[in-house]
């Protein structure tokens, strides 16, 4: 719908807006890497060279602290935002060392014309047993007053952290920072029913973050498992959410058709939406349960990952690849990663220059370097 000029044309009489954003903007690519805050220098520019080689504009980070080698990445520990105990508000209590890494991140990165967008928790961590699932439970984090308010006191603290060398707090750092998001797939271990009965949860998180950064910086919700699930009635309705953040593997999710008609449900609520997660397994097995397998052909992959990418920038969707790696890339399990130096990069490379050319169904350029 949104490649033909006829629906163009319409949606100019319906709203100038509209009209506008479609007929100017076009989309863009990006990455993910969930431990940034651990690449050595090298690897930070060689990651970030190639970013920029292929017009990539955002990387999403997390903070979950990491102590070993991750997808043959060799990377300097660092721990957890709060490593012991809940902080609750006692800025001495975290460990800051996360946010002093991407602080330098952050500046070599925007020296390659790329943005961070900031995941401040993951479910990851959560479901691993960290700080919160010790003392409130899991389910309990998403449902206790207490918890909630520990976890909007870790949100402020990140937000109002202080870069080091540019002396500004990162709710400020608008030319720096794409988006805040409270948590990476919140809820996604308790189901699609759960995460519907408490979208206001997310809501609420949003209205924190919000409140706290400056306009030119995005909410976004962080993401469920597949589209259906991440593009909640609940957070389309939520006015403190700028962006519903898609991430989806099941390749029926990739079909342009069907990306369009939740497109549409976003442009009537006023939403944006983004690809904020997809991948091509490396390995034979399903596309969204990719732990292990026989390797597929380099051909075969590098199609899916043409064919793949075409479909969502064709539908209109900007979106982040998990995940580019600086290194080649050693099969590890749920192997969606393309290394730079592997036969799938110069296929993600020039899909990700497509993007640049091919119109969007929402506006990121405010946001863009
Ligand atoms: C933070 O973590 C680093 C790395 O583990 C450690 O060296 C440092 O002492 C910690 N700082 C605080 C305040 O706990
Ligand atoms: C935010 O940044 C702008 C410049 O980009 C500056 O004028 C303003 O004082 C900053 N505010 C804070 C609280 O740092």
């Amino acid at each position: 719908m949104l490649s033909s000029f006829t629906s163009l044309v319409v949606w100019g009489v319906l709203s100038f807006n509209a009209f506008k954003t479609v007929l100017c903007a076009n989309s863009f690519a990006g990455s993910n890497l969930y431990y940034a805050a651990g690449l050595r220098s090298d690897e930070r520019e060689a990651l970030l060279s190639a970013m920029n080689s292929a017009g990539m504009k955002v990387l999403r980070v997390w903070l979950d602290g990491q102590s070993t080698t991750q997808k043959g990445t060799n990377i300097d520990p660092f721990p957890s935002l709060e490593p012991t105990t809940v902080c609750n508000g006692d800025t001495s209590c975290y460990n800051d060392t996360v946010l002093v890494r991407l602080d330098e991140f952050v500046v070599a990165a925007h020296a390659k014309g790329i943005k961070l967008l900031i995941s401040m928790h993951s479910f990851n961590a959560l479901s691993g047993g960290d700080v919160y699932a010790q003392k409130y439970t899991t389910q309990g984090f998403y449902e206790s007053a207490d918890a909630q308010q520990a976890f909007d006191a870790r949100l402020r603290h990140v937000m109002n952290h202080v870069h080091t060398t540019l002396q500004r707090p990162w709710q400020n750092l608008s030319d720096y920072i794409f988006g805040f998001e409270a948590q990476n797939e919140a809820m996604i271990g308790l189901g699609q029913s759960y995460i519907q009965a408490h979208t206001q949860w997310q809501c609420d998180r949003a209205g924190v973050i919000k409140s706290t950064i400056v306009p030119q910086i995005l909410t976004m919700t962080g993401g469920e498992s597949w589209m259906d699930e991440s593009v909640q009635p609940g957070f389309l309705s939520c006015a403190a959410i700028d962006v519903v953040s898609i991430h989806a593997y099941g390749v029926g999710d990739y079909a342009t058709s069907a990306i369009q008609t939740y497109i549409q449900r976003a442009q009537s609520a006023g939403k944006k939406l983004i690809m904020e997660e997809w991948g091509a397994c490396y390995f034979d097995t399903e596309n969204n349960n990719c732990p292990n397998g026989n390797a597929l052909s380099v051909d075969t992959r590098n199609n899916n990952i043409k064919t793949w990418a075409g479909q969502i920038t064709t539908a209109g969707l900007s979106w982040l690849y998990w995940q580019v790696i600086p290194n080649t890339d050693p099969h590890d399990g749920s192997d969606f990663e393309v290394g730079i130096t592997d036969p799938g990069w110069p296929v993600l490379k020039q899909a990700a220059l497509d993007t640049l050319d091919s119109p969007a169904a929402f506006d990121f350029s405010d946001y863009l370097l």
